[in-house]
């Protein structure tokens, strides 16, 4: 899989892309994430991507012509099964989403800045907008890591069993389980018996009730939802 990040601060987002699975995902030629400033394509010298908004407000808005050069430039080098503008009005990410976009080819995400983007860029290139939650960011660069990371560990060969997505919170519309490692005992607290017991069958019975019991407690909202 290829992502396209088109950003006007790409040094922030090349960190969370040089570690651990991400890095492994690159290493191993399943995730190639490249990040490209919008600045290239900006109006003139100075670097100008932004303007005042018509009908008057404070906040910039991102311009037409730099974000609509930058995207058809992108797309001429291949297709892009979504254009994914992140954005605090857009539907909220949560494990279906991340599921359904680990099985594209090619993702072009855009971020936004300031007050957003001009509207006609939404209207006419962008085929999904995404939100990280009800909380504005001071740009679309962390919600794009997030997105990025949440995706890109699902994609089939980047964890190994030992790391499995499949028994992550989510995955069935179920918290995880509490989880447990050396010492059996700490302090005078103690590890369950029936992680120790062997069992494996009675473990995985003892994981998914716990799970279920988590889940009613903690977000009950989920066993209702309609499934990933
Ligand atoms: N940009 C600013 N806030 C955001 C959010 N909550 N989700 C996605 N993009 C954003």
């Amino acid at each position: 899989m290829t992502i396209e990040i088109l950003t006007v601060l790409p040094e922030l987002l090349e960190s969370p892309f040089a570690h651990s699975i991400l890095k492994r995902a690159n290493e191993k030629g399943l995730l190639q994430v490249r990040l490209h400033s919008l600045r290239k394509w900006a109006v003139n010298d100075y670097g100008q991507v932004d303007d005042y908004q018509y009908g008057g407000g404070a906040g910039m808005v991102m311009m037409c012509e730099p974000l609509a050069s930058a995207i058809e430039a992108l797309a001429g080098e291949k297709k892009f099964d979504e254009v994914i503008y992140m954005t605090p009005d857009g539907e909220r990410l949560n494990q279906r989403i991340a599921n359904q976009l680990s099985l594209k080819e090619n993702l072009l995400i855009i971020c936004g800045h300031y007050k957003g983007i001009d509207e006609r860029i939404r209207e006419h290139y962008i085929t999904r907008e995404i939100s990280i939650g009800d909380y504005v960011l001071s740009g679309g660069e962390l919600p794009a890591a997030i997105l990025v990371d949440a995706i890109g560990r699902l994609i089939p060969g980047v964890l190994n069993d030992e790391t499995s997505a499949l028994f992550d919170s989510f995955q069935d519309n179920l918290l995880a389980p509490p989880v447990y490692t050396r010492p059996a005992i700490f302090r005078d607290w103690k590890v369950p018996d029936i992680l120790l017991s062997g069992d494996p069958k009675k473990v995985d019975e003892w994981r998914h009730e716990q799970s279920l019991f988590r889940t009613s407690r903690r977000r009950p909202d989920l066993l209702d939802d309609e499934g990933l």
